[in-house]
This record gives structure tokens, sequence and C-alpha cells, in this order.
């Protein structure tokens, strides 16, 4: 968006969402009301702390020009005078409906959440109308995150919230509601049986996403306090899919598939566009707190930002994320080069996108963005292997994701200090910031049949 303090960055960004200044989290109640995209997000306006959240604003006509508008909500009211969490939005009755999580700290210290909600004709501001129930039995305060949408198979609202049992396991609690306005606890999503089939539960999952596509219904869900398995679930905390049956239950062959193999990807949230697509936005990223408070840009009082806008799919027992096709806007000049010989280009001015297509199965090559920070394939092993030099200590680090199939196509979305990276249509998607000293220059090594495609990105102020 290039403004605010992301104008003048070192590492700007300009077609991810950042904060005007501060800290930006989760990506909160998307939606396409009234035919503008409203996406809010997690958003700390004073500092690059987690300690103010609020709701920042931004609306767009086509998922590609944002505008900034005033915070939608703030915190005031004695059920979230300590923070405005993540939540989602509704429209119903040509209003728009926001659902989020009132943080409260007590005076002893303790915290308490409460799920609430806030009401808007204009789709700018907005009135609170307070919390929706009383928290629930049996849960500890960690209990966030509503998730809200009409289920017209039972003709009902739901609502879902990421929650922690009292003996710290995480879970997800069940609401439903006829009029939108009595809600109805309808216990958890999984019973011990349904839960048995996971193989690592963790002490609490946030950032419930239920939805079907493709006719698959299928949640998202970020769980914490998953231990590493080989390659999988190396970042600090990760986000989950699970396909489930039509009755909710866990589809148990798939297994817990990460969304994203890349660095720091985390909370997503879905809605469906007016024409029936299912768009998916992340955060970019979850870290641990001494990697947060050394990523460059705090420095310049501004830090995070949002994946782009991601169509999501599902065939045959896998999900897929592509960049949404209104990103194609922002193609401008185009070059093309073989795979056969080396390639060479700065990164263009307001970012460019870079495909590469093999005619047959891809053999070793490497992929450069900029010094430090690489994608190679190994085909003896079939791994991606991300690396970037960190900026905490300098060491390398590594993201590793093992391919089941021959290596067809690989996009990269690459902005002035984050890639998206989709492979094979995006079965596979990683996403990592980069901090780079010097302008990136992209480049390509290796020996491989087929051709490479470069678009200059287009300024999208
Ligand atoms: C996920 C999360 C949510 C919470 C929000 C607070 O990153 O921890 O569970 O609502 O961030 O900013």
């Amino acid at each position: 968006m290039l403004d605010g303090k992301v104008k003048d960055s070192r590492y700007p960004l300009s077609f991810h969402c950042t904060p005007e200044e501060g800290l930006l989290n989760d990506p909160n109640g998307l939606i396409e009301y009234q035919g503008v995209y409203h996406l809010f997000y997690q958003w700390n306006s004073k500092d690059c702390s987690h300690d103010y959240k609020s709701w920042g604003h931004v609306v767009s006509p086509d998922m590609v020009h944002w505008e900034r508008l005033p915070a939608a909500l703030i915190p005031s009211e004695s059920y979230d005078k300590d923070g405005i969490y993540s939540g989602s939005a509704i429209e119903k009755d040509g209003k728009l409906y926001l659902f989020y999580t009132g943080n409260v700290i007590n005076p002893d210290g303790s915290r308490s959440s409460f799920q609430c909600w806030a009401v808007s004709e204009s789709g700018v501001e907005f009135k609170k109308l307070g919390p929706l129930f009383e928290h629930p039995q049996g849960y500890t305060r960690h209990v966030r995150d509503p998730k809200v949408w009409f289920d017209n198979k039972t003709h009902q609202w739901r609502l879902v919230l990421g929650a922690q049992t009292l003996a710290e396991q995480g879970t997800i609690l069940c609401y439903s509601s006829n009029d939108f306005k009595k809600w109805q606890f309808d216990g958890e999503l999984f019973d011990p049986d349904e839960m048995d089939k996971i193989s690592q539960r963790g002490y609490m999952w946030e950032c419930p996403d239920l939805f079907q596509v493709d006719g698959q219904e299928l949640l998202l869900y970020s769980p914490q306090g998953l231990t590493v398995e080989r390659e999988q679930y190396q970042n600090i905390h990760q986000t989950i899919y699970l396909p489930l049956t039509k009755e909710w239950q866990i589809v148990p062959e798939n297994g817990l598939i990460e969304m994203d193999w890349g660095f720091e990807f985390y909370a997503p949230q879905t809605f469906e566009t007016a024409d029936g697509r299912r768009v998916l936005y992340g955060w970019m990223g979850v870290m641990p707190p001494e990697k947060e408070q050394s990523q460059p840009t705090v420095a310049e009082r501004w830090v995070h930002c949002l994946t782009i806008p991601r169509e999501v799919n599902f065939h045959e027992g896998r999900l897929y994320q592509r960049p949404v096709r209104e990103l194609q806007q922002l193609r401008g000049e185009e070059s093309s080069f073989e795979l056969m010989r080396d390639w060479e280009s700065p990164l263009a001015e307001f970012g460019s996108e870079v495909c590469l297509i093999f005619d047959s199965p891809a053999k070793e090559f490497q992929f450069e963005v900029t010094t430090g920070f690489l994608l190679k394939f190994d085909v003896q092993t079939a791994m991606l292997v991300l690396s970037r030099t960190n900026w905490e200590d300098g060491e390398e680090e590594f993201r590793r994701y093992q391919l089941n199939e021959p290596l067809k196509e690989i996009q990269l979305m690459i902005d002035g200090s984050a890639v998206e990276i989709f492979v094979n249509h995006g079965v596979a998607v990683a996403s990592a910031r980069f901090f780079a000293s010097e302008k990136p220059r992209l480049k390509y090594t290796g020996k491989n049949q087929g051709h490479g495609v470069h678009f200059s990105l287009l300024d999208c102020r």
C-alpha cells in the first residue's frame, strides 16, 4: 500500500497490506459488503508490541487497490477495554455486523474474554452491541476469535470459537442461533473419539474457520504447542487444514497438514466473494517475541503484513491456494527466459511475479530472491528447500517441503520484503519475509527444460 511508515521504509511492501504504523497481526472481518471488499486486521497503532489491539480497516473495489479508513473498533468498554481481538463479519438485512473478542485485564491481573458484536450501516463507523453470551463453563479464559456464518442446511446462524479446556488442551466450541440474537452453546466441535484421530492436540487452538469449498467441508485452525515432526511444525505456531465429512467428522487418512510451509504464516481467515470464490488472507507473521522485536522494520516503527488474497480450492483430497486472478492487473512489463540457462534480473520497483514452468519434471535448480534468501529443489530427496539468513543472529535457517509428485510449476509473488511461493498450482505454498541490505536481484540457476516468465508489477496505490 506504500503509505504511512512503509512509504519511506528500507523494506517497502507495495501489494501486501501493512499497518500505517505499529504492529499488524491477524486478518479479521473479511467480507464483500455492498460491492466493496472490507479487510480488517489486528492493529496496535501505538507501537510494535502486542499490548493494545484494535481493528485496522481498509477497503477495496478489487482486492488490489486499497484505501485506508479509520480504525473500525478500538478498546473503550468494560468488556473490551484491553483489546479488540480477532473475529469475523456478516452482512444481514443490509447491515454489516462484526463479531470479535473483547480482552479484559482484571484488577487482580487475571484476564477475561467476552465474545462481542458491533453493527454499521455505513461500513465505516461501527456501534458496539456488547457481549453475545456468558463465558462457557469448563474452559480457561482462552476462548476467542468468533467466526460466524449462515448454515444453509439448518437455516441457522453458526459461530465457532478457538478455546482451551481446563486441562489445557486446544479445542473448538460451537454455538448456534435462530434469530441472530440468542446464541445456544452446542458443545465442542469434536467429541473425544474424533479428537483421538488427531496426532497432536496442542494447548490452545486459535482462529477456527469452518466452511465448504468444492463440495468439501474444511476446518482451518491455528494450534499452539505442537512439536516438530520431521519437516513439519517448524514455526513457533502453525495453521492446519482438516477435511471434514458433512457431519463434521475428521477424515482420518489426511493427518494434520500445514497450510503453508514457509517461515511465519498464521491465523488465516476466509470469506466468500459475491461470485462464489473462497478467498483467504493470512498473517505474515508469527514468530518468537525476540525475533519479532529484532525484525528490521521495528526500528522504523512498523512490523508485519498480511498475505496476498489467495483463492482456495479443494480437489482429490488436497487443498490448493493460488493468488486471486485480480492480482494479474498488476502485471506490467513481461519478459521470458529459458530454464536451460542461468537468468538474472533486479527485483522490479513495485515487486515481481516470476513463473517457472518445467516441460518435464524439474531437475535440480535454485532461485535466489536476494543474497541469503533462496529456494532450492533437491531431486535426490524430492525436497523443496527455502533458506534464509536469519535477521536475529545471522544464522541460516531452513524450511523444507517433501514433494510427493513431479515438480511442474512454481509461481513466486515477490514484494519488497515478502515472498509467497505457489507450487504446482498451489498444492503447496510457502511464505516468508526477507530483509535485503541492497536492492534484491532475482537469479535462477539450473538446467531444465522449460521457460520462465518475469512480470514487473505495477504500482497499485
Ligand atoms: C492469533 C491471536 C488471536 C487473538 C489475536 C490477538 O494471532 O492470538 O487468537 O484474537 O491474535 O491479537
